[in-house]
């Protein structure tokens, strides 16, 4: 396969110090390898072990029933997520650890002890039980800053079995509109404003600016961070309301399948999807990656830099860190915000042992300049992770000297929204890294790379990655859409879970992500559909067509370039004007991060004889290239005219 051909043959290795690996929970390979050999031959054996480490109020019965596509793990078990991430905790002593080190961008910082935060979401699960009627099955919606509120509203969720659906607090009010609807929420958790580039986010008027469009929300609670807030009907003071309630909250037991959260996230359409998640397969999922992965010591101080209102921020900031009885930073802020040694500053000042973060900003910070990081003291750190996209080999050397001195093992995590968990990553203790691979699976998962036909790959030669075994943090469906469900992840390859990315592997058994082989763009390590800004521009009056693709980025990763076709007349037409008029339509449609990067307006657009738009043509375009390749199928033999050039 052509399209994702192997160009990148990768030599360097570098191995974890005996120190690090004699102190590792996976440490030794002579143990590891029959056990990551017997996981693949009886996947199930290995998560059955896995799941003996979280609590449960009553025992599996039937460890997997897998009628494809869907997974029922821990059949017969109960839990609670909230137990698992608070009380269980308490009970062995740890109410004074602290729980949350929350930074904000101005320097202020709080601290949260494991009994505190218990506390907080006691008390708002209560009033969300008893006040407000919120029970088991009812869904919720939380649009919240970076604040350790945001990680209460969703254990308080958790808790009383509600099922949460964060949306991220970038996201505009068209964005949570689609969401809130889809989903059904009863209500919303946000907050009068949120704090970035010096500047506040105005969450609460971006809510009550399609209130009335969403006639499922009964109450939104109102996190006040200014006191001149006034709050309307429906809305309700969080700190206010949950101080008249018990610090006291029994979490009740919740079904191993019950729907834990919905995510929403991009695909081939443009309509995002509501993942389903469930909570005992999740769990298991999250805390046994989170544990091995990141080598989880209980003096850690672990930052992953992922908003929560992503899958990394649920399962890295929130559930998976928490049921390992961790310490986490939260920061509300933008990484350059005073100044580009922001994260420098933040990992010397709370002594970080272990960062997690993005190959975007690791590009950026790489642009910024060594000064930043070399006047600060990084000697706390231990391990550094990085996750979202394929991170190049010199962003990946530049991590490993500048911020890793060349003494911390660097996880390359691959996954993805649908998965919960990490399924492809170094072991830091065990595993040779590479720059650029996120080397082998995770024990427990069966991944392969395969061709057009569904056969598996030779060493080196391009195909599609494909997970052959079901896991317990798969996702469980999309939200009222179990059609596409099917046809998005089990349609291509029989029995085999579909990720749309392209991958080969190495004699060795490496894998190497190259990214989406779907119409799906990552921008900075977000996910977006091409369709989905597609429609947010033709929803635009004065434009007829567009079509969107993804142009490689320094630092973004990729870049989104617009082509639209603009409706009537082209004399008196303002290409600067109206370019910029739709790039803010699209910002107002979805947010911030879909706002296009380049927009070009073209007098057609290049499409086949049965009506395709030829996105390869665009891209090459895209990318300043000239096109290549088979042009005959196209309609109009004309190439793409851009307007204004
Ligand atoms: O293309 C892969 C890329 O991110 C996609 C999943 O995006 P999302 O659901 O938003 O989740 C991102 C955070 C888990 C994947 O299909 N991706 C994620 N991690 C990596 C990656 N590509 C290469 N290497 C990675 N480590």
């Amino acid at each position: 396969m052509s399209f994702i051909d192997t160009v990148l043959i990768e030599k360097r290795a570098f191995l974890p110090s005996k120190q690090f690996a004699a102190e590792a929970h996976v440490g030794n390979p002579l143990e590891y390898e029959p056990l990551w050999n017997q996981s693949q031959r009886d996947p199930v054996a290995f998560w059955d072990e896995a799941a003996r480490n979280i609590t449960w109020i009553n025992r599996w019965k039937r460890t997997l029933l897998w009628q494809e596509p869907y997974a029922k793990w821990f059949e017969g078990g109960t839990l609670n997520a909230a137990y698992n991430c608070l009380d269980r905790h308490l009970k062995e002593g740890l109410g004074k650890k602290t729980a949350i080190i929350w930074e904000g961008e101005d320097g202020s910082h709080l601290t949260l002890s494991y009994q505190g935060l218990f506390e907080q979401v006691c008390q708002l699960a209560n009033f969300l039980e008893r006040k407000l009627g919120l029970k088991a099955g009812d869904t919720a919606a939380i649009y919240m800053p970076m604040v350790p509120e945001a990680v209460v509203a969703m254990l308080a969720c958790a808790r009383i079995g509600v099922t949460h659906n964060v949306i991220f607090g970038g996201f505009s009010g068209h964005a949570i509109r689609d969401r809130v609807q889809d989903s059904e929420c009863r209500i919303i958790f946000t907050a009068d404003v949120g704090y970035r580039r010096g500047q506040e986010v105005e969450l609460l008027k971006t809510v009550d600016s399609v209130l009335s469009e969403m006639p499922t929300v009964e109450n939104v609670m109102v996190l006040k961070r200014k006191s001149e807030t006034h709050l309307k009907e429906k809305q309700h003071d969080w700190r206010l309301v949950c101080n008249q309630e018990a610090k006291k909250h029994d979490a009740r037991p919740f079904d191993s399948e019950h729907p834990l959260f919905l995510l929403y996230t991009s695909g081939t359409t443009g309509k995002p999807k509501g993942i389903i998640h469930s909570t005992g397969g999740y769990l298991v999922g999250v805390t046994t990656t989170a544990k091995w992965i990141f080598d989880l010591k209980s003096t850690d101080v672990f930052w992953c830099t992922a908003d929560i209102g992503w899958i990394t921020g649920h399962s890295y900031v929130v559930y998976g860190l928490l049921s390992n009885a961790a310490t986490i930073v939260i920061y509300e802020g933008a990484p350059f915000h005073p100044h580009p040694g922001r994260y420098w500053e933040i990992i010397e000042k709370h002594r970080v042992t272990i960062l997690y973060t993005a190959p975007t900003a690791i590009r950026a910070c790489m642009r910024a300049g060594n000064d930043h990081p070399k006047k600060h003291n990084l000697n706390s750190l231990r391990l550094l992770g990085s996750v979202g996209e394929p991170i190049n080999p010199e962003a990946w050397m530049w991590y490993h000297t500048e911020i890793g001195k060349s003494r911390c093992p660097i996880v390359d995590t691959w996954w993805q929204t649908e998965t919960g968990s990490i399924l492809i990553a170094p072991l830091p203790g065990v595993t040779a890294t590479k720059p650029g691979s996120a080397t082998r699976p995770f024990p427990g998962i069966v991944a392969d790379i395969v061709n057009d036909e569904g056969r598996s790959c030779a060493p080196n030669e391009g195909g599609y990655l494909v997970i052959r075994n079901p896991w317990p943090s798969m996702l469980r469906g999309i939200y009222k859409n179990p059609e596409r469900f099917k046809e998005s992840y089990w349609s291509k390859f029989p029995g085999m879970y579909f990720t749309g990315d392209g991958a080969h592997r190495d004699e060795r058994g490496y894998f190497w992500i190259k990214g989406r082989v779907d119409d799906v763009i990552n921008v900075s390590g977000h996910r977006l559909g091409t369709m989905e800004v597609e429609s947010a521009l033709v929803s635009h009056p004065k434009v007829a067509e567009a079509a969107v693709v993804g142009r490689p980025d320094p630092i973004k990763g990729q870049a989104l370039v617009a082509f639209v076709t603009p409706r009537g007349e082209e004399s008196g037409l303002d290409v600067k004007k109206l370019t910029q008029e739709l790039k803010d339509h699209v910002a107002r449609e979805i947010g911030a991060i879909a706002r296009p990067d380049e927009i070009k307006l073209t007098r057609t657009l290049p499409k086949t004889r049965s009506g395709k738009i030829m996105r390869r043509l665009l891209k090459e375009l895209a990318e300043g290239k000239e096109p290549t390749g088979d042009t005959t199928t196209l309609e109009n033999s004309t190439l793409v005219e851009i307007i204004g050039e």
